[in-house]
C-alpha cells in the first residue's frame, strides 16, 4: 500500500494507478476500503471496528461494489451514485482510482480518492472525514469538469453503503406542518424504496433527509445494530433503497436530480452535501447520541456544546397584534419568571404597507412606527432594563406582492416569465431569487442593518414560510434554468457564511413553518430550530420524541404553550405538563402571560428555576429514550446522562381504568454509583413524590427499575439524579 501525493488534482489525464486497501476509522466503527488494478475505489466493509480487513476478506464477507458506483461501470439494474452526461453525449462514465492523500483536519482525519474516468476529462474525488473522537464519518464528492464544454449532472449522489441482507429496518422520519417528525418504521423488502422531498426550500415538513437501518430486525432504542445516515442539505433530497435478488442492500443519499440535472460549466467543480454516517451496536439511541455529539462537537450544530436561553416568544400569545405596550409587558413577565431573552415575533414591520396579517410587508424592514413609535431601540432599552436580552423575528428569503420591495423589484422573486404566479401564504407571498447575487446581497442586508443599528439584539428567528412554487429565476440564463433548486441553497449558504463571519455570536433560530428546515445543511449557521407550529404538549411529546432521533436538545426549541390550544381543538392540558415536555428541550414559552392564571405563573417560574439547574444535563448530556409514546404503553420517558449526574422525564400520554403503568428501567447510568433521586417541578401545591430524596444503585434503576406514581390525567414527572 502506499500513499500518492496528489498536488495536481484534476490539472493533467495521468494514467498512475493505485491499488491497495485503506481502514477509515473511527472510535468504535470503520470503513473498508480497496483498489484493485485500475479499479474504482471498493467498498468492502462498514460497522463495528472489532474485526480487521484480512478477516472480512477471509471470511468471504468482503462487499468487493465501488463506493460510488458509477453509470456505465456497474450492473445495469443496479443503481448508479453517479451520472454524467458529458459534452459528446456519453452517459457512462467508468472511474479509476489514482490514489489518496490524507490530512489531518481539526478533530479528524480526511481521506480524498482520486478517480479519474478512462475516457472523458473528468476527475471525481470522494472524500471521507473520520472523527478521533466521535463515531461519525462524512462522505462527499467533488466533480471536476475538465472539458471544455459544460456536462449535465444527471446523478450526483453524496455517499453510497452497500448493507448485507438480512432483518433489516428502516426509520424514517415523516410529517406535514404542526405534525413533524413521526417516526415511520419498517422492514427492507425487494424494489426499490425511495425517499424524497420536493418543496424546494424546506426538506424537512413531509419526509426528512436522516435514515435509522436496524441490521438486526425491527429497531430498539438501547441495543441492536443500527447504521445512521443525515444529508447534510437543506434542498430537495433523495435517500434510495435498492434491493435486488442478491445478497445485498444498497444506500444511496443525495441531491434529489429531478428537476434538476446540474449543468457544470467547463474547468467548475462541483462539490456535493457532506453525508454523515454512524453506526452503534447500542440501538436508535445509541445513533442518535452520535449525531448529538458530532452535532455539538465537529460542527454540525452552530451553538456547540453552548446551552440556549430560557425565553418568552410573542407569536402565539399575540400573532400579529404587537405593539410597544405589549411588547414591554411580556419582556417585564418573562423576566418576572426568571427568563432570560423576550422574542418579538411576525408583524413588528412594514411602513406603506403594515404587517398586520400574513398577506403583506415581507420584503420591507423597516419599523412599523404606528405600532412601535419608540422603534426597536426603545425594545432594546426595555429589555436591558429587566435584564433579559432581546431578539427578533426575520423572513428574509420571502417576499409578498403587496409590498414595497416587490414593486421595485419585482424581478426578485422566483417566477417562470409569461406563467401566473403561483402564490403562496396569505394569497400573496413569493420566494426570492437567491441564485441573484443582488438578491443575496438584500438577505445580508436585512440581517446586516439590524445588527448594525442595534447591536444590543441577541437573537434573530429567521423563518421560511413557503416552498418553491414558480420554478424559474430571472437572473440565471436560459439553459441554466435547473440549476435553480441547486443554486438557490447554495446562494442561501453563501449568505449564511457572510453573516456568520460578520456576527458569529448572535443565536438565530432555524425556523421554517415550524420544523420545516431542521436539517443538518443549516444547522452549522444556526444555534437551534423551531420543532414545530404545533406547542400541544401532548403532541410535542410525540414531536420532539422523532426530532431527538438525529437532533440534540440543544437545538429543539420546546416552548410551553397557552390553553385551550386551538391547533388540537381547544384541549386544554395542565401547565405542570405543558412544562415538563417543554424541559426536555430548549425550554421557552409562548403565550400572553398576562393571560396566565396564578397557578400557570407559580408553575412556570418553579419550571424556570429547576430548569436552570438541569439545562447542562438536558441540553448537553447523553439522549437514552426509554420508553416510546409510539409504542402505545401509555407512559412516554427519555433521561438524559452527564457525568454522574441525570434528568429523567416521565410522561402520561393516556389514562383509563385499571391501567397497568410499565415500569420504568433507566439507562446510560454507572451500574455502580448510588444516585440520589429529586422531584423537580413540583406540581404547584403539592408535595414530592415519595421517590424523591430516596437512593439507589445504577445498577437497581437499570436492571429492575421505577414505578413512578402517574395518577391523574396528563400526570409528570420531572427528576434529577446525583451521585453525592
Ligand atoms: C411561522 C413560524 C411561527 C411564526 C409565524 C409568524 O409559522 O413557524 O413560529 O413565527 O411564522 O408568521
Amino acid at each position: 500500500m502506499f500513499v500518492t501525493a496528489l498536488a495536481v488534482w484534476g490539472m493533467s489525464l495521468n494514467t498512475n494507478a493505485w491499488k491497495g486497501e485503506v481502514t477509515i476509522a473511527t472510535p468504535n466503527t470503520q470503513l473498508l476500503l480497496h483498489a484493485d488494478e485500475n479499479s474504482d475505489l471498493r467498498m468492502d466493509y462498514y460497522g463495528s471496528r472489532s474485526c480487521t480487513a484480512a478477516e472480512v476478506r477471509d471470511a468471504g464477507t468482503a462487499f468487493n461494489y465501488p463506493a460510488l458506483p458509477a453509470f456505465g461501470a456497474v450492473d445495469m439494474v443496479q443503481l448508479p451514485a453517479l451520472q454524467i452526461q458529458h459534452a459528446d453525449g456519453d452517459l457512462s462514465s467508468e472511474l479509476k482510482v489514482e490514489g489518496y492523500d490524507v490530512k489531518e483536519e481539526g478533530n479528524a482525519k480526511v481521506y480524498v480518492f482520486t478517480m479519474r474516468d478512462k475516457l472523458q476529462p473528468l476527475v471525481v474525488r470522494l472524500f471521507y472525514k473520520a472523527y478521533h473522537d466521535v463515531d461519525v464519518i462524512e462522505t462527499w464528492t467533488e466533480i471536476e469538469n475538465l472539458a471544455k464544454k459544460a456536462v449535465t449532472l444527471k446523478r450526483y449522489d453524496s455517499g453510497h453503503l452497500v448493507i448485507r441482507q438480512g432483518d433489516v429496518w428502516i426509520t424514517h422520519l415523516h410529517g406535514d406542518w404542526a405534525a413533524e417528525a413521526e417516526p415511520t418504521t419498517e422492514p427492507l423488502k425487494a424494489g426499490v424504496k425511495v425517499i424524497r422531498n420536493s418543496d424546494g426550500a424546506r426538506n424537512a415538513h413531509l419526509d426528512a433527509p436522516e435514515v435509522m437501518l436496524s441490521l438486526d430486525g425491527r429497531p430498539q432504542e438501547n441495543q441492536g445494530r443500527v447504521i445512521g445516515a443525515a444529508l447534510c442539505w437543506s434542498g430537495n433530497f433523495e435517500l434510495r433503497f435498492n434491493t435486488l435478488l442478491k445478497k445485498e442492500h444498497h444506500f444511496f443519499a443525495g441531491i434529489d436530480p429531478q428537476s434538476s440535472e446540474y449543468v457544470l460549466d467547463p474547468k467548475q467543480t462541483f462539490a456535493t452535501p457532506h453525508l454523515a454516517l454512524t453506526f452503534s451496536t447500542k440501538g436508535m439511541s445509541g445513533v442518535s447520541r452520535a449525531f448529538h455529539r458530532w452535532a455539538r462537537t465537529c460542527g454540525g450544530l452552530h451553538r456547540g456544546m453552548k446551552v440556549g436561553d430560557i425565553l418568552l416568544n410573542s407569536w402565539e400569545g399575540l400573532y400579529f397584534d404587537i405593539n410597544e405596550e405589549r411588547m414591554v409587558q411580556m419582556m417585564t413577565d418573562i423576566a418576572a419568571f426568571g427568563g432570560e431573552l423576550f422574542v418579538m415575533d411576525d408583524g413588528w414591520f412594514g411602513d406603506k404597507y403594515p404587517r398586520n396579517n400574513d398577506t403583506s410587508s415581507l420584503g420591507d424592514w423597516v419599523v412599523d412606527k404606528r405600532k412601535l413609535p419608540g422603534g426597536i431601540k426603545a425594545l432594546t432599552d426595555a429589555a436591558r432594563e429587566r435584564g433579559i436580552k432581546f431578539g427578533i423575528w426575520i423572513e428574509p428569503e420571502c417576499v409578498n406582492t403587496k409590498s414595497e420591495l416587490f414593486e421595485q423589484h419585482p424581478e426578485w422573486a422566483l417566477q417562470v416569465k409569461g406563467r401566473d404566479l403561483k402564490l403562496g401564504r396569505g394569497g400573496t407571498q413569493l420566494v426570492l431569487d437567491m441564485t441573484n447575487p443582488k438578491v443575496q446581497d438584500f438577505v445580508f442586508k436585512v440581517f446586516d442593518d439590524l445588527m448594525t443599528q442595534y447591536p444590543e439584539i441577541a437573537y434573530i428567528k429567521w423563518d421560511a414560510n413557503a416552498s418553491i412554487q414558480n420554478y424559474g429565476s430571472t437572473y440565471l440564463p436560459k439553459d441554466r434554468q435547473q440549476n435553480l433548486y441547486v443554486d438557490y441553497h447554495l446562494g442561501l449558504l453563501k449568505v449564511l457564511q457572510r453573516i456568520r463571519a460578520k456576527y458569529p455570536d448572535v443565536v438565530i433560530q432555524d425556523c421554517a413553518s415550524g420544523g420545516g428546515r431542521a436539517n443538518y445543511g443549516l444547522l452549522p449557521y444556526f444555534d437551534e430550530f423551531w420543532a414545530s407550529d404545533n406547542t400541544d404538549a401532548l403532541q410535542r411529546v410525540y414531536i420532539q420524541w422523532g426530532t431527538s432521533y438525529f437532533f440534540p436538545a440543544n437545538a429543539m426549541a420546546c416552548h410551553i404553550n397557552h390553553c385551550p390550544y386551538w391547533n388540537t381543538g381547544g384541549r386544554v392540558i395542565p401547565v405542570k405538563f405543558r412544562c415538563d415536555v417543554a424541559m426536555s428541550g430548549r425550554l421557552g414559552i409562548e403565550l400572553q402571560p398576562k393571560d396566565m392564571t396564578d397557578e400557570e405563573r407559580r408553575q412556570c417560574t418553579t419550571c424556570f428555576a429547576d430548569y436552570k439547574q438541569l439545562r447542562p444535563i438536558v441540553q448537553t448530556g447523553d439522549l437514552y429514550r426509554l420508553l416510546s409514546p409510539y409504542d402505545r404503553k401509555g407512559v412516554a420517558s427519555l433521561m438524559y446522562v452527564k457525568d454522574n449526574a441525570a434528568a429523567l422525564f416521565i410522561y402520561k400520554t393516556d389514562n383509563y381504568y385499571n391501567q397497568p403503568l410499565p415500569r420504568i428501567r433507566l439507562a446510560g447510568l454507572d451500574p455502580a454509583v448510588t444516585y440520589t433521586l429529586t422531584e423537580k417541578n413540583v406540581r404547584v401545591g403539592q408535595r414530592p413524590c415519595a421517590l424523591s430524596g430516596k437512593r439507589f444503585t445504577g445498577r437497581f434503576l437499570m436492571d429492575v427499575g421505577l414505578e413512578v406514581p402517574l395518577r391523574e390525567e396528563y400526570a409528570s414527572r420531572v427528576f434529577e439524579l446525583t451521585s453525592n
